[in-house]
């Protein structure tokens, strides 16, 4: 297989994955034949690319880091609290979400990713727009406690992680919707208005759910910036609560990665590159660093173009080597191997890779 973006789908190419329409049916299965209208159906959507079948690259497999049911129901889960939560139904009732509903949520999700030997995510993950909150929320899940895992959170620590990165934004429904939905630029005082969403968030998680303290502090804390300068409190370091840090880049990492009505998805080396410039300033640089020990720069089936001009495929990918892929030449000069692994040391130094492309 090999990943192709939306604006270079054609007729023709076979599918490599099943598209999930708004109710969670099939739209398209893997295998099909793309026509033009279906083409255009996944661009209407807003699915940034889709991984097709290509003979030359049959050997390919990229594969989620969680089965694919676990996935669907986590956004299916992830829609239910959003909408519970806009319909007022928990304040409406009075009630507490209880435990055992909260790790019908969570658990699953968890215990896949911990029994997962690989723990990275080396899949370019297909996302449509419509809908684009509950597919951010299972996102986030799934990082943040691929990110918890890798800092060394205890299981206590990782169940309230994944339910906290459910939560977080929950205070949004707080916020009048044309506001948080408006496309430009935001008034000092329509900022003041988003700004609440942290605190209010916080409140609602305490009054309505079976959740720590520590887990609140992730919709609390997660606009905090490492240096101060974020809000609500203007927190620096570990005065942000670990939860608030981890959140604070999982958060927008998923954005960063995501197509959105007005611009298109970047992939995960250049949003990689995008929290890296802001190590140290925006975001932790312990949780910086866990973030790139678990999410690959170049996941499989992506092609890209070296330095010396030669073009690949990645094959694969290696835990503890994320910016560093297995490659397998395409076209390129002769003196270059048909495979190079860029974890091996001593490799000629054009072996660096330049940019994703096209083919
Ligand atoms: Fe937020």
């Amino acid at each position: 297989m090999r990943y192709v973006t939306v604006s270079h789908l054609k007729d023709g190419m076979i599918l490599g994955q099943t598209l999930l329409n708004q109710n969670f049916g099939t739209m398209l299965s893997d295998g099909m034949q793309l026509e033009e209208h279906h083409i255009r159906k996944i661009n209407d959507l807003g699915y940034g690319g889709v991984y097709i079948r290509d003979p030359r690259f049959e050997d390919i497999a990229p594969s989620d880091i969680v089965k694919t049911d676990t996935r669907i129901q986590l956004i299916r889960s992830a829609r239910e609290l959003q909408q519970q939560a806009e319909s007022g139904y928990f304040e409406r009732s009075n009630i507490r979400m209880t435990k055992v509903s909260q790790d019908k949520l969570i658990m699953p999700v968890m215990e896949e990713i911990i029994a997962n030997p690989k723990r990275m995510l080396d899949y370019v993950d297909a996302k449509p727009y419509e809908d684009y909150v509950y597919y951010h929320s299972a996102n986030v899940v799934i990082l943040s406690l691929l990110v918890g895992i890798e800092m060394g959170l205890s299981g206590t620590q990782l169940y309230e992680l994944g339910l906290s990165s459910m939560l977080y934004d929950l205070g949004n429904i707080f916020v009048p919707k044309a506001i948080l939905n408006k496309p430009g630029k935001l008034s000092p005082e329509e900022f003041e208005e988003i700004k609440k969403h942290t605190d209010l968030g916080f409140e609602y998680l305490r009054n309505h759910f079976d959740i720590s303290i520590e887990g609140c502090m992730g919709a609390l804390q997660h606009h905090e910036y490492y240096d101060g300068s974020g809000y609500p409190n203007g927190l620096k370091k570990d005065r942000i609560s670990i939860f608030g840090r981890i959140i604070a880049i999982t958060d927008v990492y998923d954005a960063l990665t995501s197509r959105r009505p007005f611009r298109q998805p970047m992939f995960p080396a250049t949003a990689m590159d995008y929290i890296n410039i802001n190590s140290g300033t925006k975001f932790d640089p312990k949780v910086v660093a866990a973030l790139r020990n678990v999410v690959a720069s170049y996941p499989s089936g992506i092609c890209v173009e070296m330095a010396s001009g030669a073009r690949c495929i990645v094959t694969e990918n290696t835990p503890g080597f994320t910016d560093r892929p297995k490659l397998r030449l395409l076209k390129g000069l002769s003196r270059t191997p048909l495979n190079v692994d860029l974890t091996q040391s001593g490799i000629f130094a054009e072996a660096e890779i330049s940019h994703i492309i096209e083919l």
